[in-house]
């Protein structure tokens, strides 16, 4: 029986390279690399400008090539939020990598601690986020294990994560996250490295005063916390964390060294309703799913990708526009469908075989339902493929 194949084909895909985005078939994954690169471009301007490191979350576009690119355009390292991720990143090559997240279970703690020794012999560094004791207590425990078996096994960097809004993983900032640090200096194999300080439900707060009124309440709290561990005699090196919501309020806070941005490089739609900041670089969109429209009538037109193609947690997709009379609106037509209506009144309906390009609603999870991406230089509309972009990290779970 033959082996079951993967759909797009790989070698299918790489007979595109060199080809016109034309030929491309749908839906597929494509991503803009011009915009990309003017993405990059302005992120690492930005950082300069600012005095911060940028430490781009992987998790976002999960390929190995496009990490070495944000590498080669000044970013520090990678964040990832999966042992997984960290794994296949340093397969790839990247050196310096921050698991951004709470790791607990033992099996993936061996996995940790087997990295660290690896990026260590290799002059790299991997780096982990802790809000417990428990979990501090676990981590060490899983590097003297590996040390049994490497005489000369590695430390670790760990940040204590506060909770600073997003209710989510952290500790209270303040003695809370102090006991931790102090617990984490008692390890030899642990150096306290500093705080994770990352507020989610900020990023996509609409107004821009909101999401300053917010972070400034972030830069308190991680600048008290830090106050009260220098008072202990213990230094916090950096303060990390921002995604491309808030990362003008972190940088510009003078107690953030670190911003953790990933959907920067690509801008999914719902980054596009963010009130933007004045201060904020202009980011725009690099990903796109194109698609075809398979049928055509009087009210609406029905294409070919649905939430198969696309992540629909943070809203449906917009359909970018091909000209003034060509708004179109996407609703939900199921997994294999998109439903598509005219935003208004002389707004036309497309013709069967017409092909569109659809703006995901999420960048992160819409990436990880594909394979590959198809990257296109010279634009969508006259474009060529340049570069077929592995999914390294496709359903990195663990
Ligand atoms: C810990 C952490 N840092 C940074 C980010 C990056 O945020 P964004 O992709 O919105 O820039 C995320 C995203 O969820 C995150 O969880």
């Amino acid at each position: 029986m033959k082996p079951p194949t993967k759909t797009p084909a790989s070698e299918s895909l790489a007979g595109l390279v060199g080809q016109s985005v034309d030929a491309i078939d749908t839906p597929a994954l494509v991503v803009d690399l011009d915009a990309v690169d003017r993405n990059i471009t302005r992120m690492a301007e930005f950082a300069r400008k600012h005095g911060i490191l940028w430490r781009p979350h992987a998790k976002m576009h999960k390929s190995v090539v496009l990490a070495q690119l944000q590498l080669r355009s000044g970013a520090v390292g990678v964040c990832v939020q999966k042992t997984a991720e960290a794994e296949i990143m340093a397969d790839g090559g990247i050196r310096d990598i921050y698991i951004s997240n709470e790791v607990v279970a033992g099996p993936k703690l061996a996995r940790v601690a087997a990295l660290a020794l690896r990026l260590t012999q290799e002059n790299g560094r991997l780096a982990i986020a802790v809000d417990s004791v428990e979990g501090i207590t676990r981590l060490g425990q899983a590097l003297n294990e590996s040390r049994v078996q490497h005489p000369s096994s590695a430390t670790i960097d760990v940040f204590v994560e506060i909770d600073v809004g997003q209710g989510r993983c952290g500790v209270a900032p303040g003695g809370a996250a102090l006991a931790l640090a102090q617990a984490i200096h008692k390890h030899p194999r642990l150096r306290f490295a500093g705080l994770q300080a990352y507020h989610g439900k900020a990023q996509h707060l609409r107004g821009a005063q909101e999401r300053r009124d917010a972070i400034a309440r972030v830069v308190e709290d991680a600048l008290s916390t830090r106050k009260l561990m220098e008072a202990h005699g213990i230094t916090v090196d950096l303060v990390t964390g921002a995604g491309t919501g808030t990362l003008v309020c972190e940088a510009a806070s003078g107690v953030f060294g670190e911003v953790q941005a990933g959907s920067f490089m690509f801008m999914d739609a719902d980054y596009a309703h963010n009130e933007r900041d004045a201060a904020q670089p202009q980011f725009e969109h690099a990903l796109f799913v194109k698609t075809q429209v398979i049928s055509s009538g009087e009210e609406h037109a029905v294409c070919d990708a649905g939430h198969k193609s696309h992540a629909i947690d943070s809203g449906l997709p917009k359909v970018l526009s091909a000209d003034a009379e060509s708004h179109l609106e996407y609703f939900n037509g199921g997994d294999e469908h998109g439903v598509l209506r005219p935003a208004g009144a002389g707004h036309r309906i497309p013709a069967i075989g017409r092909m569109l390009w659809l703006i995901p609603g999420h960048c992160d999870p819409t990436v990880n339902l594909h394979d590959f991406m198809i990257g296109v230089r010279g634009g969508l509309r006259n474009g060529t493929v340049e570069q077929i972009i592995r999914v390294d990290a496709r359903g990195a779970l663990t």
